[in-house]
């Protein structure tokens, strides 16, 4: 692992509100800078964000404004090359890394850090010109044109050749310079395009090796796909290509695997580029990530880096009730966290609109702290922005930016930027190794993402985020914390793990459920859960986790809405839809709810089923949000996931719709941070919640807490 290796730690050190930048290098391994009191890079919370120099070069004067109106802005970091490349190296081999330089001391001398980019996610087109194969090949055969981002062939030893030289040429000028903190690899894997990977001759080739390896035998190979079916058996590994709408599209097993592939391949690429830079470089890595991302396993990703961060756009003010994109916003933030389960950069944010959407709606006064503290709320230690000044022209010259084309720092943005920077200055000193330590976890696996929305069968338009995230926001209305688990990970620790739409099992799972079960824990699950193995194979005989769920699967429907079905929990009525399991319960099995209509009239819905020292849930149909609020909620209470264990905790049982809560503490539990955060645009007020302590200012709450419109009170942990 890389992170046990050592690395050499910038530490800055706070003084009296100011940053101050000591110089001093330690030497620290990246876990006991993680664990040993300073989980911050540079010891405080990062404020700033993409920084394009490049762009303005011949504007001197705006480079010096940029300088002055950072420390203005309380900017500590600055992103610097993203898309460099160009500039870094006008004519293949010829380094012109001076300009950078310059402003990479400039910046020192202004007390603000350097995060340093890799310029592989844009190709300059003298690269491209001479080295056409560099160029990605769609699905269809299709060669690209030069041109847009992220274009490239990951396979490509010429890509792999060039972009590896100049990696190691940054790093060995840049690598020790004082003010650089961490390596920011390439951007966005993965993201051109609506497929993120490559169908060159290369790359198809690669693909065959990679399956000769997993497989060993094309008799493997057959069986695991079901080649049997349309006559498609493989008797030679040069028939096998790489998924296409001309061609293979419906063989789910191998759509399946291409993906993996094609993950694997970026996660290759990513750790040629981190090896090329260590060469030289002790600084921890990164690449910036893109949440819910079905283009590339992050759980695969995640391993070529130190550090996970992220880029963050949620579509405020779309509708008056922001409620379903907080959740979604606050879901990413926890999946990036739960990726490590340690502290992640938000890399990426806007501080007012951006300009890839039909329309861009500005963020409301008090959005853009709100968002910002949602993010640290759920583990980051960053606000960075994309970008610190608006391009002039190209395609982005109208998203948001910290200072704008016109009125310097005279903008509601800027003002705004500069509250959060002041703000997480503040913050840094208390947030310490605050982390947030979730009891409860939801699985949600890319393997099981890309077979469960691949496949044909009772549905074709299932959306597993969509589905993952509504049972989120029941936890998000209680204030409660989660990871997001994959099947791999180890689920020991938690004590209500839930699984909805977990169509897929890998090898092993069922395993380790059945053990979390019997040790006391609480497992939720849903319809169309356990279906198929790794390779798109459906279990036959049993169910794998017949014996802890309690039910037995027999029909699947999946009713149009004028076949709705519908059943009551808990003296109240609610919908079954999109798809309905029908299920015998076993003896011992209770059940809660039955269907009311239909053929399948008395079915079970909702059961419980005592297994070991622990209990099993089985939501047999789709529900709505009510349901799922009121259905967790007791689940919730049984697991004993809302008892009071803090004072602070009290807060959680009295959250009126719109509010959430997200608790950072220490590795005992007794210190921490708890933020609440409203996301109504009306002021709200939380009533019953005794006696809180606000963390900031110190101010003491009797019961009662008045909460502006879109705002974020950090109480202090007792
Ligand atoms: C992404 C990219 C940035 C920029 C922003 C705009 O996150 O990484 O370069 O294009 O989107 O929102
Ligand atoms: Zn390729």
């Amino acid at each position: 692992m890389t992170s046990e290796k050592s690395r050499g730690i910038l530490i800055a050190e706070r003084r009296a509100g100011d940053c101050i930048i000591t110089g001093m290098r330690q030497k620290h391994t990246l876990s006991e800078m993680k664990t040993g009191g300073c989980t911050m890079i540079g010891g405080h919370l990062l404020h700033g964000g993409d920084y394009n120099p490049e762009q303005w070069i011949e504007y001197p004067e705006i480079l010096e404004e940029d300088l002055k109106l950072m420390n203005k802005a309380n900017v500590n970091c600055v992103t610097l090359g993203v898309f460099s490349w160009a500039e870094l190296e006008p004519k293949e081999d010829v380094y012109t890394f001076e300009w950078l330089e310059e402003i990479i001391d400039k910046l020192r001398e202004r007390k603000i850090q350097v995060v340093l980019a890799t310029p592989s996610g844009g190709m300059p087109h003298w690269l491209t010109q001479k080295y056409p194969e560099t160029l990605q090949v769609q699905a269809d055969g299709t060669v690209n044109l030069p041109g847009k981002r992220h274009n490239f062939c990951y396979s490509s030893p010429v890509m792999r050749r060039k972009v590896k030289q100049i990696d190691r040429a940054l790093a060995q000028r840049f690598g020790k310079k004082e003010n650089v903190i961490l390596w920011h690899i390439s951007n966005e894997f993965g993201g051109n395009f609506k497929d993120s990977t490559c169908h060159c001759e290369k790359c198809q080739k690669k693909f065959r090796e990679w399956l000769k390896n997993k497989y060993g035998t094309l008799d493997k190979l057959n069986a695991s796909w079901w080649t049997g079916f349309w006559s498609h058996k493989y008797t030679d590994w040069d028939q096998i290509h790489s998924p296409s709408p001309q061609g293979e599209c419906l063989t789910t097993a191998l759509t399946l695997d291409w993906k993996r592939f094609s993950s694997e391949q970026i996660t290759d690429f990513c750790k040629m580029e981190a090896d090329a830079l260590r060469e030289f470089s002790d600084l921890p890595t990164t690449t910036n990530m893109m949440g819910f991302f079905k283009g590339v396993d992050y759980n695969t990703l995640k391993n070529a880096v130190d550090i996970i961060s992220w880029d963050n756009y949620p579509f405020w003010h779309e509708r008056k009730d922001e409620v379903p994109e907080a959740v979604y916003t606050s879901a990413g933030n926890a999946l990036m966290r739960s990726l490590k389960r340690e502290p992640f950069l938000l890399m990426e944010s806007t501080p007012s609109s951006v300009s890839w959407r039909s329309h861009n709606p500005l963020k409301r006064p008090g959005m853009h702290m709100l968002s910002s503290m949602q993010a640290v709320a759920h583990g980051a230690d960053s606000v960075q922005y994309f970008q610190w000044r608006k391009s002039r022209g190209g395609y982005e010259k109208f998203h948001g930016a910290v200072v704008d084309h016109k009125n310097g720092s005279d903008t509601r943005t800027f003002r705004e930027v500069t509250e959060v920077g002041k703000r997480l200055e503040h913050l840094s000193g208390g947030i310490k190794t605050f982390l947030n330590r979730a009891k409860a976890a939801i699985v949600f696996d890319w393997e099981n993402w890309w077979a469960v929305e691949d496949t044909s069968g009772p549905r074709q338009d299932l959306d597993y985020v969509k589905c993952v995230t509504d049972h989120y926001r029941a936890f998000w209305e209680c204030g409660l914390d989660v990871d997001f688990v994959s099947m791999d990970d180890d689920f020991s620790g938690y004590r209500l793990l839930a699984a909805p739409l977990n169509y897929m099992y890998k090898k092993g799972y069922s395993e380790k459920v059945r053990a979390f079960v019997e040790a006391g824990g609480t497992y939720v699950t849903t319809y169309f859960s356990g279906i198929v193995n790794e390779t798109d194979l459906c279990f036959i005989g049993r169910h794998p986790l017949e014996d802890v769920l309690g039910v037995v699967s027999e029909e699947m429907d999946a009713p149009s809405k004028e076949f709705e079905n519908c059943f009551d929990y808990n003296g109240k009525e609610y919908p079954a839809y999109t798809m309905c399991d029908i299920v015998h319960a076993k003896a011992k099995t209770e059940i809660y709810s039955v269907y009311k209509k239909d053929f399948y009239k008395g079915c079970p819905v909702v059961t419980e089923n005592a297994y070991g020292s622990g209990r099993a849930y089985y939501l047999s149909a789709e529900s709505d949000q009510r349901f799922l609020s009121a259905f967790y909620k007791d689940v919730f209470i049984k697991a004993g996931l809302l008892k009071e264990a803090s004072s602070a905790d009290r807060i959680l049982k009295r959250l009126p719709h719109g509010v959430t809560a997200a608790k950072r503490e220490d590795e005992t539990g007794r210190k921490g941070l708890v933020f609440v955060m409203n996301f109504n645009d009306r002021q709200v007020r939380l009533e019953g919640i005794g006696k809180q302590i606000d963390a900031e200012s110190g101010e003491v709450y009797e019961n009662v807490l008045e909460m502006a419109p879109f705002s974020c009170t950090i109480l202090k942990l007792k």
